[in-house]
């Protein structure tokens, strides 16, 4: 059962609700999630940035206003990650197929959330070494918003997954947007290496929602079109003034999931060969949702 309106106050989110994908599915993508960052493009905190000449005194304010959201959205990843040990949890709460399924994805998990990890890091030592930001200050900032409960308002595992393709591709696009008007090249090159990682994160998933797809087809269009409906970006409902600030950073560049429907659309258009009306309904339903000036990124 799904439970759409479901807030943080509801309680923590329960292992996921089938169908799951058969576990050798879940191998496979995250093997080819880990073939398409090797060694020889990783990045660091500590090498890939000339920390040194960061400054913010070539940001707009706007632009300013915009790395502080976004460090603060990057640095929820604790919360984020207590999402995935409930829903996919890997103890004796699931049985033994659940385990397995649960087991392969966490390949994903760990990878994906050392990756956001490095992004939080990355942003901080921005705000530092540009002078946007003491560290003892941040950092505080930071816990007060870090410490608040984080829930996803989603009971199945392929919405569970389907959000975070739409939240990846929107974030990989607001970054590629933000780095193209930023005036100081430090945060730049900072912006360039998450927007590449946020792209990794999106093609795993997309991955993955387009194998449920063609796995179990009808079934699960419905816990797809419910990610729809009820999109929020994550923490929009916990920041302080989290409208206000969004609205602020907008005419620096625009943060709007819609943008990421065009590219669900693609994932289903590639999924499924014989179209059913429940398909097309979900279709006309992620298009309609489109924000009417959103496309032009994809
Ligand atoms: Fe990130
Ligand atoms: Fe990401």
């Amino acid at each position: 059962m799904s439970a759409p309106g479901r807030s943080a106050q509801d309680g923590p989110v329960r292992p996921a609700l089938a169908p799951l994908l058969p576990a050798a599915d879940i191998a496979d993508a995250t093997e080819a999630f880990h073939r398409a960052a090797p060694s020889a493009r990783r990045w660091d905190v500590e090498s890939s940035i000339a920390w040194e000449v960061a400054d913010a005194g070539r940001l707009t304010d706007g632009q300013a206003s915009a790395v502080q959201f976004i460090t603060l959205i990057e640095d929820h990843l604790p919360g984020y990650i207590g999402v995935y040990e409930r829903a996919f949890p890997l103890n004796e709460d699931v049985d033994l197929d659940t385990f397995l399924h649960n087991r392969e994805l966490y390949h994903f998990t760990i990878r994906w959330g050392f990756e956001e990890d490095t992004h939080a890091r990355a942003l901080f030592r921005y705000q530092v070494a540009s002078g946007l930001a003491d560290p003892v200050s941040l950092r505080r900032e930071l816990a007060m918003e870090g410490r608040k409960p984080f829930e996803l308002p989603h009971d199945h595992a392929v919405s569970l997954l389907a959000y975070a393709l739409v939240q990846e591709k929107a974030t990989q696009i607001y970054y590629q947007q933000l780095r193209a008007v930023v005036g100081d090249p430090v945060l730049a090159d900072v912006l360039g290496y998450l927007a590449r990682d946020e792209a990794r994160h999106f093609a795993f998933l997309a991955d993955v929602v387009e194998r449920y797809l063609r796995v179990y087809g009808d079934a699960v269009v419905e816990p797809i079109r419910e990610v729809v409906a009820n999109f929020r970006m994550p923490l929009a409902d916990t920041i302080r003034g989290y409208w206000r600030w969004a609205l602020r950073i907008a005419d620096t560049a625009r943060y709007d999931h819609t943008d990421a429907y065009g590219h669900l659309i693609r994932i289903v258009n590639h999924a499924v060969d014989a179209r059913t009306d429940r398909v097309d309904e979900l279709v006309r339903f992620v298009d309609a949702c489109r924000s009417t000036t959103a496309g032009a990124a994809s």
